[in-house]
């Protein structure tokens, strides 16, 4: 039986400890890991921001988070839990708040046994991360100090940069104060269940590793569709649009774990290693081939929908994508000739990622009943309805042979049931647990950009033409359909 591993004694710090992604998505992580025993006796959690709250209105604000998030707990297991919570009001650019934020922290080591082990969680905009990295550094507080015992770790929240450059600097300020193996960049995908079983799928088994190559596959779709528009965030979606917010990342990420060789073992540095091989053997989309490799739309007005353009906060006259789908071309020995196909967008069909491979065709039809030959396929689904299904040709039971596609089905809730963990949780856990796999390194990082930046800039140009519409519920602009280029390629139904 595996052991369950627990992280030292530590504080975890966030920054932006009063907005939504802490309400929504980490403090009801950080209550899951404490609820199943995953976090050290001593964790202690600092919550820094402007708000004037102090210790007991920060606990009464999580209370109800947890209520609203998680559901019904335990008065006293619950309270024991926020007892654990500290607050430090103050601005992420004045130095006074680290001043206070330090004095906090030495406290908790001396009378709480968090023994000098740190992790702060960047949750705010983006254009904040700097300043925290910066005073960090100036306030003694990354642990480089000699005299520092324990450890620190930084954990930094997409969108890591707007474009190659900004990563790039991002980076840079990051290794000014902290060395590469305390940064923890994170992409929630990675820490998906479905995403972090792909490997195991592919390496767990010997007999779809032999299929997983230019030889069987004719090509890859990667999907990512939101039901949802962009709801009350137009003030940062409006400056990143599809490619920024989700290809960059988190379609990147599931294209190089399905791509990528496998790793000679399942730890950070072999892991990233291969992924970045995958990155490093796309070949560049220039700008004058832009309009060949890559698609964009933005949804427009539907029943009872409004556009992108009347939505709340939207410049009228916005160009920005809300729906991206791009070819890629994997130059090397495995993928060679087959296309990776990649889109997501807004006010989608439905909300559904999916990852399919699908087969080439038999190299010879012996049956009179062609047409019907739909193509073997694999689809990952990575969400809703989690699980993975491999459909097929089968003979139609009759006197004639007729051929109908039968699907084989796993599905996580009826083989395992339970409660499903939130990526937020794993990946939480690993960085206290000091496991960068899940985590993306700045290599990845600038490279993802160095490939996405030319698509950016022609879009961005002010001749790059109409951005395409496409209906509320569509599956995006009629023009991704021409993407897939062959007649036997068409994108999988939402
Ligand atoms: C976020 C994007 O990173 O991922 C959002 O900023 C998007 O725009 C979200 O809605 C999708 O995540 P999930 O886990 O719901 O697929």
């Amino acid at each position: 039986m595996l052991q369950q591993r627990i992280p030292d004694p530590c504080a975890l710090v966030i920054f932006g400890a009063s907005g939504d992604l802490t309400r929504r998505k980490l403090v009801p992580a950080i209550w899951h890991l404490h609820h199943q025993g995953r976090l050290p006796q001593a964790f202690h959690l600092v919550g820094v921001a402007r708000r004037d709250w102090d210790d007991d209105l920060f606990r009464q604000k999580m209370r109800e988070s947890l209520a609203e998030f998680v559901g019904p707990l335990d008065d006293s297991a619950r309270d024991a839990f926020l007892a654990k919570f500290h607050y430090v009001r103050g601005d992420p650019g004045d130095p006074a708040t680290y001043v206070a934020l330090k004095a906090r922290l030495e406290i908790l080591d001396r009378e709480c046994g968090t023994e000098g082990n740190r992790c702060f969680y960047c949750s705010v905009p983006p254009q904040i991360y700097r300043d925290i990295v910066e005073q960090l550094g100036r306030a003694g507080l990354s642990c480089q100090h000699r005299d520092h015992h324990g450890w620190c770790r930084i954990i930094v929240e997409k969108p890591f940069g707007h474009n190659y450059d900004s990563a790039r600097e991002l980076n840079q300020a990051l290794h000014s104060v902290f060395t590469e193996e305390q940064i923890y960049r994170i992409d929630h995908y990675l820490g998906k269940e479905t995403v972090q079983n792909i490997l195991v799928f592919r390496l767990g088994n010997s007999i779809f590793e032999p299929l997983w190559n230019r030889r069987y596959v004719d090509h890859v779709q990667i999907t990512a569709a939101e039901s949802v528009g962009v709801e009350h965030r137009a003030g940062y979606y409006d400056q990143s649009g599809a490619l920024r917010d989700m290809i960059q990342n988190h379609l990147l990420q599931v294209l190089c774990v399905i791509a990528m060789e496998p790793p000679s073992s399942f730890d950070a540095e072999s892991v990233r290693l291969e992924k970045l091989k995958v990155l490093k053997a796309i070949r560049p989309i220039r700008i004058g081939q832009v309009d060949r490799y890559a698609v964009r739309g933005q949804y427009g007005p539907g029943e009872n929908a409004l556009g992108y353009l009347q939505e709340e906060d939207v410049p009228p006259n916005s160009r920005t994508e809300t729906f991206a789908a791009l070819e890629f071309t994997v130059d090397n020995w495995r993928w060679q000739g087959v296309p990776f196909y990649v889109r997501t967008g807004k006010r989608m069909a439905k909300r559904t990622s999916t990852v399919t491979l699908q087969f080439h065709q038999p190299p010879h039809l012996i049956f009179a009943q062609t047409d019907a030959l739909a193509p073997s396929t694999l689809t990952i689904r990575i969400q809703p309805e989690e699980g993975i299904s491999l459909s097929f040709n089968g003979k139609i039971p009759g006197p004639d042979v007729h051929l109908g596609t039968v699907n084989m089905d796993f599905s996580y809730a009826d083989s395992f049931g339970g409660r499903t963990p939130e990526a937020y949780e794993t990946l939480i856990l690993d960085c206290l647990l000091g496991d960068a796999t899940l985590y993306s390194d700045s290599d990845w990082i600038e490279q993802s950009w160095a490939l996405l930046t030319p698509i950016l800039d022609a879009w961005q140009a002010p001749s790059s033409g109409e951005v395409p519409s496409y209906p509320v519920g569509a599956a995006g602009p009629e023009e991704a359909n021409e993407l897939l280029g062959e007649a036997w390629r068409k994108w999988a139904p939402l």
